[in-house]
């Protein structure tokens, strides 16, 4: 019996919620969720946020807002699909995001309700390890080689990859369970001088969290003399 009347009170309420609309046109609230879903992010990850407007129509554009609903991201797109908004998590990217969509002509946009809202709970990322060189040399010549000595903090568990950076390169190295890992660097080509930084990868809470970067080590190109 109270369900009769339960349902013409919530569209009404529907009704009174939602902005204004031009030519008695009503579109439903957007949806946003992000990708990948975690329930804790740490500085660093790279994660977007996703909007969808469920509707069988072109959408004009996506808007996101933040806490205090201000935009802080426009997406015209005039067609279907979603919006999205790459976001790299920092300390000062938590919070609360919203989003919605909107269709018509520019002098009558017409406007959807705003999404579910989504919080951001960002951490610091696990601590720095430390890089050097074995063994520093005052100037290096092609065919030389180093190894490159990336290591966490002492009471790091659950470390499943090491990866070094170069200027123009990235290495990958999988853990072998230790705090410590050594890479071998063949000084042959330009790509292996410059700067290099290291960090590694825990596990925490089932998924691959990425340390901060070490400082940087610096192999000097204009030390690599021709033999
Ligand atoms: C939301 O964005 C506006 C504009 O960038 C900014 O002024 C405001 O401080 C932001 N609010 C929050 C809670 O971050
Ligand atoms: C540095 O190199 C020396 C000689 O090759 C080696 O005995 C030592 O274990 C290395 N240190 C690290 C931290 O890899
Ligand atoms: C980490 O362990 C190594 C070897 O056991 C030790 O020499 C070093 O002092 C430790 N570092 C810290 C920060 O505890």
């Amino acid at each position: 019996m109270e369900q009769l009347f339960l349902v013409p009170i919530l569209v009404f309420l529907h009704a009174e919620i939602s902005p204004a609309s031009t030519a008695g046109e009503q579109l439903i609230s957007a949806q946003l969720s992000v990708n990948p879903s975690y329930r804790q992010y740490y500085e660093g990850d790279n994660i977007d946020l996703i909007c969808t407007a469920k509707i069988n129509k072109p959408v004009k554009g996506y808007r996101f807002f933040n806490e205090s609903k201000a935009v802080i991201h426009e997406m015209d797109l005039d067609g279907f699909g979603n919006g999205w908004l790459p976001v790299k998590v920092q300390k000062e990217k938590a919070g609360k995001y919203s989003c919605g969509y909107w269709t018509g002509e520019i002098d009558k946009e017409v406007r959807s309700p705003q999404s579910n809202i989504i919080t951001l709970q960002v951490t610091e990322a696990p601590k720095k390890p430390s890089l050097t060189l074995n063994h520093t040399l005052p100037q290096y010549k092609w065919g030389d080689s180093v190894n490159l000595v990336c290591s966490a903090p002492n009471e790091t568990k659950d470390i499943k990859e090491f990866q070094y950076y170069g200027d123009r390169q990235t290495i990958q190295a999988i853990s072998v369970d230790l705090v410590t890992d050594t890479y071998n660097l063949n000084i042959i080509e330009p790509k292996d001088t410059g700067n290099f930084m290291c960090a590694y990868i825990q596990l925490i809470s089932g998924r691959n969290v990425r340390s901060e970067k070490s400082d940087p080590v610096f192999i000097d190109p204009a030390g690599v003399r021709e033999e």
